[in-house]
Order: C-alpha cells, then sequence, then structure tokens
C-alpha cells in the first residue's frame, strides 16, 4: 500500500515520552511509514533561540501529516513555544478544525459515576484558527497601577462560516444528527451574533440535523450533570479549549483525550497531537499515559484514508482499558505502549 510521509514533533516534557509510544503502535499497524524528527520546543529555543523557522515551516507543508507530543516548558515564558510553534503551525497550516472527541471507553472510570459510555460520545468541533487565539491586543502603561491590557477576539465571517459548515456535516454522518452551538451570545454579543446568525442560517441547509444553543457556562455545568445531551459541538476557539478539558476530565481523564488539528481543504497537512501539554510534574519518570498520543495516532490513520488501520488501533486501546479496571496499577509510559502494540500487531 501507499507510503505515508509523517513529520514527528515530539516537543517537551513527556511530549517526548508519549509520541516514542505512538509511533510504535503506528509501526505494528504494518502501513508504510517513513517518519522524520523535527527538534522543535525548549531545548531548539534555549540552543539557538529559534521556534518555528521559515524553512522547517516550508519543510513541514511537505507532509502528509504531522504527529506533535506536547511543547511548553518552565524555563521559557509563557506563550512563546505555545504561540511562536504551536499556534503558529495551526494558523500557517490552517487547521481551522480542531477535533476533539469525547467519548467514554467502556470499563473507564468516570467522575460521574452514573455514567455509561451511551451517556458520553460526543465531538467538540473547536475552531482553531481565529478567536481570541489570532493574538491582537496590547498594554498600556505596563507596570502601572493603570496598566490596561486588551486581548481581541477576532471572528470573521469566513472563519466561522467554515467551521460551522464543517460541524454540519460530522452531524450528519453520525447516529444522533444534533449540533450544539456553545457560545456565550448574551454577553459576547458581536462575536456571539455572528455565530448564532450562522449557525442559524447553515441549519437552513442541513433539515436533518437537529440543532440546540447553549451559553458556555452552562455547557460546562451540563457536560458533568448531562453529557448526554451532547453530540457534536460546535464551538469558539478558547470556549473549545476550557470544553474539551471538561470532556477530558469526564471521560476517563487527559491521559485519554485525543485531537487533531484538521485542514479538512487538504491545502496542507494536519496535526494530531494529544490534548494534554507537556505535564512538567512528571515529565522524565515513566507516568505519562500514552493513550490519548495512541488514540491520536487512530484520528491520523483515519484523515489519510487508513480507516480499517485506525478502526484497529482503537479497538486495541479499548481493549486495553477494559482490562486497566483490574491491571493498570503502576504500568509505566513503555508497558502501556508496549501492550497496545501488541495488540495491534495481533
Ligand atoms: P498539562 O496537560 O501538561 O498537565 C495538566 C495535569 O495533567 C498535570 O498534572 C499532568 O501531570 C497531567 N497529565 C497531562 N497529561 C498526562 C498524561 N498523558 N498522563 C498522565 N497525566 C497527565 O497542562 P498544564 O500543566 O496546564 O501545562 C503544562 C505545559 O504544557 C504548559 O507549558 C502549557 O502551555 C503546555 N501545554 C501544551 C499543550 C500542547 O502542546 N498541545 C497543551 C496543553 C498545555
Ligand atoms: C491545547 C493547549 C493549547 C491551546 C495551548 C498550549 C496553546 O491548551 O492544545 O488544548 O490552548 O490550544
Ligand atoms: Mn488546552
Amino acid at each position: 500500500s501507499r507510503n505515508i510521509r509523517l513529520a514527528v514533533i515530539p516537543g517537551d516534557g513527556i511530549g517526548v515520552e508519549v509520541v516514542t509510544e505512538g509511533l510504535k503502535v503506528l509501526e505494528a499497524v504494518g502501513t508504510k511509514v517513513e517518519t522524520t524528527t523535527y527538534d522543535l520546543g525548549a531545548r531548539r529555543y534555549h540552543e539557538t533561540g529559534e521556534t518555528l523557522p521559515d524553512a522547517v515551516l516550508d519543510e513541514l507543508r511537505g507532509y502528509d501529516a504531522i504527529l506533535l507530543g506536547a511543547v511548553g516548558d518552565p524555563s521559557v515564558p509563557p506563550g512563546v513555544l505555545e504561540r511562536d510553534l504551536l499556534l503558529r503551525l495551526r494558523f500557517e497550516l490552517d487547521h481551522y478544525v480542531n477535533l476533539r472527541p469525547v467519548k467514554l471507553f467502556p470499563g473507564v472510570e468516570t467522575p460521574l459515576g452514573r455514567s455509561r459510555p451511551e451517556d458520553i460520545d460526543m465531538v467538540v468541533v473547536r475552531e482553531g484558527t481565529e478567536g481570541p487565539y489570532a493574538g491582537a491586543g496590547g498594554a498600556m502603561r505596563r507596570g502601572t497601577p493603570h496598566e490596561i491590557a486588551t486581548q481581541e477576539s477576532f471572528n470573521t465571517a469566513y472563519g466561522v462560516e467554515r467551521v460551522v459548515r464543517y460541524a454540519f456535516e460530522k452531524a450528519l454522518a453520525r447516529p444522533r444528527r444534533k449540533l450544539t452551538l456553545v457560545h456565550k451570545t448574551n454577553v459576547l454579543t458581536y462575536a456571539g451574533d455572528l455565530w448564532a446568525r450562522t449557525f442559524d442560517r447553515v441549519s437552513l441547509e442541513y433539515s436533518d440535523v437537529q440543532t440546540d444553543y447553549c451559553h458556555v457556562d452552562a455547557a460546562s455545568m451540563f457536560f458533568v450533570t448531562q453529557p448526554e445531551r451532547f453530540d457534536v459541538i460546535v464551538t469558539d476557539n478558547l470556549f473549545g479549549d476550557i470544553l474539551t478539558d471538561i470532556g477530558a476530565a469526564i471521560a476517563g481523564g487527559i491521559g485519554l483525550a485525543a485531537s487533531g488539528n484538521v485542514n479538512p481543504d487538504r491545502t496542507a497537512p494536519s496535526m494530531f497531537e494529544p490534548v494534554h501539554g507537556s505535564a512538567p510534574d512528571i515529565a522524565g519518570q515513566g507516568k505519562a499515559d500514552p493513550t490519548a498520543t495512541i488514540l491520536s495516532v487512530a484520528m491520523l490513520l483515519d484523515h489519510l484514508g487508513l480507516a480499517e488501520e485506525a478502526a484497529r488501533v482503537e479497538q486495541a486501546v479499548a481493549d486495553d482499558l477494559v482490562e486497566r479496571q483490574t491491571g493498570w496499577a503502576g504500568r509505566t509510559t513503555h508497558e502501556i505502549g508496549d501492550d497496545i502494540t501488541a495488540r495491534v500487531a495481533g
């Protein structure tokens, strides 16, 4: 079959550890993969001052997909690697869909005691290139008692419509066919108005999709009290960031949450990564759960049209998760990776 050309950015902290396991599983799938590793992250920044050189960005455009661990390190000021490396990749490669499934696998413990897998099975379509993440803003009288800091949210008709359309298509393809817009239209009247009008207008083309609206504060509550309300959610970049950490928590923990930064138009490679960060508190100890990265590899395979291979990886994870009920305690990052790899290899 075809050869996948994959760029790998392990990044910082546990990013390096979990990506190692993700690649192990990918190799066991049997698809031919040619990987090139890029040493972007804290170490390179300290050594050269570089975050994402233009030449590297251009090279990355030539791959079929990118697998990323996590970036961010306590030795680097907040925002340097996050903005100039991670967000720059999402923006430059036009990852306007940040796809984040929130799915409770059978046998996984959830803080919502009574919840069953059928109660927690949603997909958050988080906008990936706009909103407050666009980065405009500034500080006046910085450092004085009269400082004023602004951080603007950018919402374009073009950007909102394309992600809303994607979400409707996603909802249409799922059995429940329900799509919820999550925003804060009662306070963010300009941005919320654009989102709501766009959502309502596009919905006219999707009479088979049941639509709903929820303010983000209430949605946060319903994630915990009634997760079964949600099927597909479409929301702004920042709301989606926060909601998907809650989503991760209710579906068994941040160590299981996968994501794809998707360019649906395929004008550039999509990038797959766990929802979690570099976890400096446990880095280098072999304690990180690689499952989120392994599930992100499944999303990557699916994106590249390898549905059967993706399903095999997801099934291997599902089987491993069932067994964790009894034998999970104390397994290292490598051991979990090895166990899932063995299942994939058959
Ligand atoms: P984090 O996700 O790194 O960690 C939050 C908590 O979850 C920590 O206690 C950590 O130990 C735990 N955790 C995370 N992943 C885990 C895993 N796979 N297995 C077990 N436990 C896990 O979030 P944070 O502490 O807010 O951020 C740390 C750094 O990571 C910051 O620099 C932040 O900017 C960055 N970050 C990067 C990404 C990314 O690259 N996509 C995402 C989030 C945060
Ligand atoms: C995530 C992270 C990033 C985000 C940060 C590190 C820029 O929290 O991938 O969820 O906010 O998108
Ligand atoms: Mn986040």
